[in-house]
Parts: C-alpha cells; structure tokens; sequence
C-alpha cells in the first residue's frame, strides 16, 4: 500500500526517459545487468567497462556518467574500476509494483565523443512480503440451509511479490464444515472461495470459526492470515414436534366445564419466532369445537360443553402446533367419555289393556319395555313389581317385558290397581325409576244379589189399613252398574192355599213391602212367603229370601165369658148350703179372650154384690168362694156381679152376673135344670168319653208331678247352686190368668174350668169347642205373644 502511489509516479518518469533516449539513441550499445532487490547500497552488479568494450581509463577521460531518465541516481559508476554499484537500495515493489520483469534503463553517458550506452538493470525480486488480508477479520453469514458445495465468496490477501513469492494457496484450519478453494481470476488474482462441505444446523452449531491463512510461494512461505466468522442463519427447517404422536385420555362424563382434560406439548428446535409454537385444533367438526378448546399458547384442551357419553363415546381431535414460519407438527388425540350413571332407567308402556274384565287369568295386561341409556352395569336393570299383587312380571324379548295376571282377578274385592313397576339399575350410585300403571278392573255378573238377612220377619200389627209399608227386604249385588241392578219379586209360597198375591206386593225397585189388605190376627196369625232379587246381568243371577209375617195382635177381643152363660133370660142360679163354711167354692166363672198374650191375661173381681163380704171373687182364676160363715140372717138370693178384664192396654171389660141362693140343704126341690134335659143323650156319652179322657190325664199328670219331684229333689243342691227358677218367665202377675192362644181354651183348661166348677150340677155342656167370633175392636197396645201357657197356679205346664 505504501507503495502504491509513488510507485506509479515513478514508472511515469521511466517511462519518459525511454522516449527522450529513444530519440537521441543513435549507434549506442547496450549492457544488461540484474541485482536483487534489496541489496545494500554499494553492492556490486556489474563491470560497465567489460560489458561495453571500453578501456578503464576511457571512462574517466571521457568523464563517462550514469543517467537515469527519472534522475535518481540509484546507480554509480566507479570511474576508475569501471564497476557499477548501488547507490541505495533498491525496492522492487517500489520501482516496478507488480510489473515483471523489474528492468531500471539507465545511460552511460561518455563525452568526447558524445556516446550513449544502454544499461538494463533487471531488478530481482525476494520474497519480501507477506500475504496480507485487508481486513484480518471476515463476517460470512450462511443460511443454515445451504446445500453441500455451495460456494461462498472470502477476500483475497495481497501479496506485493511477485513470480513465484506472490500469493500461492489458501488454506483454512482448523478444518470444519468448510473448505478453502483457490481460484484465479483472468488477470491472474488469486481468490479463495469457501465451500460448504457438510451441511449446516443452526440448532447444531450456529457460528463457526477459522483462520484462513494465505500463503505465499516463496521459500521459505510467508504467510498472512484473517480470522473467518461464518455465522449460520437460521432457517425455519424444523418443523414442530409433540412429545408424543398420540395421546389418549379418559374423562367421565359429568366433568365440569372447563375441566382440563389433556395438556399437549411440542416444541421446535427453530430459534425466534420459527420456534414460536401455537396451538390449534385441526380440521376439527363441529361437535369438537363446541365442546373442547385450547389454549393456544400452553397447549391444554379444556371442555366448553358438558360431556354425554350417550350422545358421543369418544373424540379424535388433530392438534396442530404452528411455528411462527408456518411449519407444522399435528398430533392426535383421543379423548374417551366415561361412562357415569348419569341416565334414570326409563319405562314405555306399550300397550296396556285397561279396563280388564275380572275373569282373564293368565291375560297380557301390560306391554312395556324399559331402557337405560347408560352402558355396561350403569344400564343393567333390574326390574319388578310388588310382590302382593295378583300379576306377573314375565321378561320378553330384549328389554320388553309383560304383566300377566296371575289368576282371575275379583273386581268387588279391588277393582283398581296401581301398579308400580320399579326399574333399578346396576351403577353406583343406583338409579330407580318408578312408574305407576293404573289397572282398571272391570265387572262381570259373577255376583248374585245377596240380601242382607237370611230371612226377614215382618211384625204387622193386625187392623192394619191396607196399602200399608210392611217392612222392606233389600239385597245387594256386589257387581258394578247393571250387573249390580236388583229387582225384587214375589216367588210362589210353599203353601198352595196362601193367598199370597192378595196379602202382599213388593216394589220391584226397592224391595218396599205392603200389605194389601187389613190382617186379623185371629183369622191369621203369620204367614211366610219368598222374595227374590234378580240382577240386570247377562245371564242374570238370582237369589231368594224367606219372609216371615207376623201378625201381632192387638186388644180387640173383650174377655167372653163362658160361664155362667150370660144370654139366658134366667141367668145361672148357684146354691150355696147354709153350712157351708167360709171359703166354700160356689161357682166359678170362665171366660176367654180371642186376643193372645196381655191382651188375653185375665183377672177377675168382684163388681158388685147385694151384701158385701159375703162373697170374693178370686182375681186370678175367677173362683167365687164364701168369705164368712153363713147365718140365718143373711138372704137367701144373691146378685153378684163379676168383672172379667183382660191386661191389654186399654182394657177391655166383661162382666157377669152370678144368683146365688142360699138354701138349707141341696134336697131342696130347687134344681132347675131345663136345658140340662135336653142335651142328656148327648151328654151321657161325652160323659164317658170325658170320665176316660180325664182318668188318663190325671194318671199322666200324676205321674209327671212324681217325676217332677223325683228330678227336683235329685238336682237340688245343683238348682240351688244355679239359681234356676222354677218359673223361667219373668214378670207374670199373680192376679191373672192366661188363656191366650186361641178363642177355643185348650182342653187342659177346659177340663179345669170343669172340676172347679160346681160339679154337683154335672154340666158338660161347654166342654164342646167354642170359637167365639169377637167382634174387631180400637187398636191396643202392641204385646208379644207369649209362647207359654200358664194355668190358674202359675207354673207353667206347656
Ligand atoms: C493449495 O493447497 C491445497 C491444500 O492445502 C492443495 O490441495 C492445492 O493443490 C493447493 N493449490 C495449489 C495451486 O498449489
Ligand atoms: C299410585 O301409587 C303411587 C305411590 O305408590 C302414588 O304416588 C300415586 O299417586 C298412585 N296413583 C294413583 C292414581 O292413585
Ligand atoms: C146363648 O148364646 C149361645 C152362643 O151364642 C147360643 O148358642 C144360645 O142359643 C143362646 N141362648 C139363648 C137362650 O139365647
């Protein structure tokens, strides 16, 4: 460089001289000499004199000189030796740069005559110089994605020499990626070009190092050197990449929104924003963007949807990572819903056959079928009905199930079910659904009208007017609707002669029955019939129930009095001796009553008399006796009147009156018995009819009272004990006499009405049957019929 300018400079002046020589140059002789550069000044290069033929002292005879064109004296001239000698030492670089070869032309000029020699002096070059870079450090930057080969362009060194001390090779060490080559441009510079031979990786190694050294040709080299800083630039080359190619994850069905569910992670190798990473979902449908996200820059998906493993089971989802260059790494990810029991067992009736009638056993009632949408145990059911119910529950096909009725149903017994069917499933925890199926049962004609007493018994009183409500029977039918519609008939009685379609009517409808004509309790005392209740059902069912009626009598009968016999124009004349002590029987007076019970209990009294004590009627059985002795004063006739009255409510009365006569002794010729005659064969044989019938009775009564006493004794103590009575019936008053039953006396008390009577008059005329027709009377009170019979002691011989 120092010599750079200068050096041109002079070559300028050289070449000036060549041409002022040139001109004047005329027979002149030349010598060529060559010295090395850089030679002391002094040194020796040649003898002129030899050279150019010239004696040694011609030279300073003739005042011989060098001249050089550019006037610098780099040369002198030894006169006297004719030797040629460095004035100073010379720089080939300087005079010549990179001319070659260096020649210097310089004149010995002679005088006398005025004569030219040409001298040449080539002057040598030395390896002097070093290869020198310009600049000592050099940047390169190289794309890491430089193929293999590429060439790459470094500064040459310079090196002033020249020939073989110039410039030879370059070489870089230490040794990397890269070689050196050496390349000669057309005017011979030579450049080294750098050459990729192995491929760069930013990520490997993203700078390099080397010392190029430029060496020369000299011996021995020189050599210059500059530091090569091959920076690599980075390519966007690496795509990114996830941890792993696949993921897969589970996650249950009821996760939260914004449940994390996978983190995904990749990374890029590139530096700067090629490294940059953000996260996307791929190509994702629209089931998958609704229900997860990402986050763009931390890679977690997250749910944004609640999750249905019914609905989806599982996601494949793509991931992209996106480099900031837009390169691209995808992942998969598979996401697995878990199934939770999160779904209730679900129950479908299918068909269900309602109302049912009550007769189907073993009858498809229901068809359902139940469902969990839930999978594995969580949609296992169990199904089932409760145990107390008349069905069964019969699995079908798949998840259809039936529910048959077990036998027949009864309607009257449950007419509606409400059935719950009770589906459980498997999972944990157990969901239950319940479904209510109300069954309808419906009514057939299985039930016969019941009525609601096994028989019924009507009290009528008698006197009834007619049309009148007797009572009512009434049935029910346990069925439904017309199967439960009862109508109520009369059904033929039992005995033919009843006329029963004249007594009785019953209103079909409701069972109302009345009497259609006044009842006598004497003419009828109790009557039965049936009635029967059919209902409306198809077929019709029937059933029937006795009826009994019972006439309850009322007081319409007045006592009848038997005897005395009350009719007569002379009524009945008693005699009574005079000697009769007190409580003599006189007579005794009979009557009946056509009523029964109260109304026909009897008492007796003593109405009026012609002399007062003389005479008392015993209440209760009618017997009219003395109460004092008799005296001569007393009057021979007595009337006495006898008030026969029954219990019943009011009373009704009778009365009868009694002559006595008080005569001394019975020859009094006062026997009038003029009826008595005219019955006398009929009499007679009654009377002996009578004599064996009352012999056998008073033999079997006899009897009976023996046995009676026999018992009584025996069982004592026992009866003591029990407090039995002797009299089962409760209140009977002592004063009256019961001759109820019928208007005809029994025989039993005729028979007793007999004997008390006056025997000695011997009159059987009222043994006869006597059915006194009374005559009706106003209603008394109402008296239930005594079933017993008592006679005039009160025990009771029935
Ligand atoms: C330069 O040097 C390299 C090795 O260092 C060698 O292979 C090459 O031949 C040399 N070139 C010249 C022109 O000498
Ligand atoms: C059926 O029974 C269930 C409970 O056992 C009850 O909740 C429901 O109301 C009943 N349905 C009817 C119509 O009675
Ligand atoms: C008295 O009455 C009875 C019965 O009514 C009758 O049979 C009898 O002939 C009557 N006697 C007189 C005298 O009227």
């Amino acid at each position: 460089m120092e010599n750079g300018g200068p050096g041109a400079l002079r070559i300028r002046q050289v070449l000036l001289l060549f041409v002022l020589l040139g001109m004047s140059e005329v027979g002149s002789e030349s010598g060529r000499f060559s010295v090395a550069e850089e030679m002391q000044s002094g040194s020796f290069i040649g003898n002129v004199a030899k050279d150019l033929g010239l004696e040694v002292g011609e030279l300073s005879l003739r005042g011989a000189q060098v001249v050089s064109k550019d006037n610098k004296q780099h040369l002198q001239l030894d006169v006297n030796t004719g030797d040629l000698l460095l004035s100073e030492t010379l720089d080939r670089e300087e005079l010549c740069g990179s001319t070659q070869p260096c020649v210097l032309h310089f004149q010995v000029l002679m005088k006398n005559p005025l004569q030219f020699f040409q001298i040449e002096l080539e002057v040598r070059d030395i390896n002097d110089h070093s290869p020198v870079f310009l600049e000592k450090e050099m940047l390169l930057e190289i794309p890491e994605n430089s193929p293999v080969g590429a060439v790459f362009l470094l500064e040459s060194a310079k090196d002033l020499d020249v020939g073989v001390n110039t410039l030879k090779n370059y070489t870089v060490s230490p040794y990397s990626n890269f070689h050196v080559k050496m390349r000669v441009n057309p005017d011979n510079r030579k450049y080294p070009e750098l050459v990729l031979d192995k491929a760069l990786d930013y990520e490997e190694q993203p700078e390099f190092s080397f010392i190029l050294t430029a060496l020369d040709g000299g011996s021995p080299p020189r050599s210059g050197t500059a530091l090569v800083r091959v920076v690599v630039v980075d390519i966007n080359d690496n795509s990114p990449e996830f941890e792993q190619p696949f993921y897969e994850v589970k996650i249950p069905e009821n996760s939260v929104l914004g449940s994390p569910v996978v983190t995904v992670s990749a990374w890029d190798l590139d530096s700067g924003t090629n490294g940059e990473i953000s996260y996307t979902l791929s190509h994702a449908s629209e089931d998958i963007c609704k229900t997860f996200e990402i986050n763009q820059k931390s890679g977690e998906v997250s749910l944004t949807a609640l999750l249905d493993f019914e609905t989806i089971e599982s996601y494949s989802i793509i991931i992209q990572a996106t480099d900031g260059g837009g390169l691209f790494g995808k992942s998969a990810v598979r996401i697995q819903v878990m199934d939770v029991n999160d779904n209730l067992p679900e129950v479908t009736v299918s068909s269900i056959i309602s109302p049912i009638p009550e007769n189907s056993p073993e009858t498809v009632v229901v068809v359902f079928s139940i469902l969990d949408r839930d999978s594995g145990d969580n949609g296992r059911m169990i199904c089932s009905i409760p145990e107390d119910l008349p069905f069964m529950l019969k699995p079908s096909v798949e998840n259809y199930y039936t529910l048959e009725t077990e036998r027949t149903l009864d309607r009257e017994s449950r007419a509606e079910y409400n059935i719950t069917i009770t589906v459980t499933d498997l999972g944990t925890p157990r969901l239950k659904t319940q479904h209510n199926i109300i069954l309808l049962v419906s009514d057939v004609n299985d039930n016969a009208p019941t009525f609601a007493q096994t028989s019924y018994t009507l009290f009528i009183r008698e006197n009834n007017s007619p049309a009148l409500h007797m009572g009512s029977v009434s049935a029910t039918d346990r069925d439904s609707g017309t199967n439960a519609q009862v109508t109520y008939s009369l059904l033929p009685p039992q005995d033919p002669h009843l006329p029963l379609s004249s007594l009785v009517s019953i209103n079909a409808d409701n069972g109302h029955l009345f009497a259609l004509r006044s009842l006598d309790y004497e003419a009828l005392r109790t009557f039965e019939f049936r009635v029967g209740a059919t209902d409306a059902g198809s077929p019709a069912l029937s059933s029937e129930a006795p009826v009994r009626v019972v006439v309850v009598d009322e007081n319409d009968n007045s006592p009848f009095v038997l005897y005395p016999l009350q009719n007569g124009s002379a009524p009945c004349t008693e005699l009574v001796p005079r000697a009769a002590e007190a409580g003599y029987l006189v007579t005794k007076v009979v009557a009946v009553d056509g009523d029964s019970g109260q109304n026909a209990w009897l008492s007796y009294q003593l109405l009026k008399a012609t002399e007062p004590g003389l005479f008392s009627v015993w209440a209760h059985n009618g017997e009219v006796r003395t109460a004092r002795l008799l005296s001569e004063r007393d009057a021979a006739k007595h009337r006495l009147v006898v008030l026969v009255k029954d219990n019943g409510e009011p009373p009704m009365l009778a009365s009868v009156t009694l002559q006595v006569l008080l005569v001394d002794s019975f020859s009094q010729p006062y026997l009038p018995l003029p009826e008595v005659a005219a019955d006398k064969t009929q009499a007679d044989s009654l009377t002996v009819y009578l004599v064996i019938a009352l012999a056998s009775v008073s033999l079997l009564f006899l009897f009976s009272v023996l046995l009676f006493v026999a018992v009584r004794l025996c069982r004592r103590n026992r009866a003591a004990s029990l407090g039995r009575r002797s009299v089962p019936e409760g209140h009977f008053p002592d004063h009256l006499v019961d001759v109820s039953g019928t208007g005809t006396l029994s025989q039993r008390y005729l028979y007793e009405a007999f004997l008390t009577g006056s025997s000695e008059t011997s009159e059987f005329k009222f043994l006869k049957p006597i059915i006194p027709n009374f005559p009706p009377q106003g209603p008394g009170k109402e008296r239930k019929e005594s079933p017993s019979f008592r006679n005039s002691f009160g025990f009771n011989i029935q």
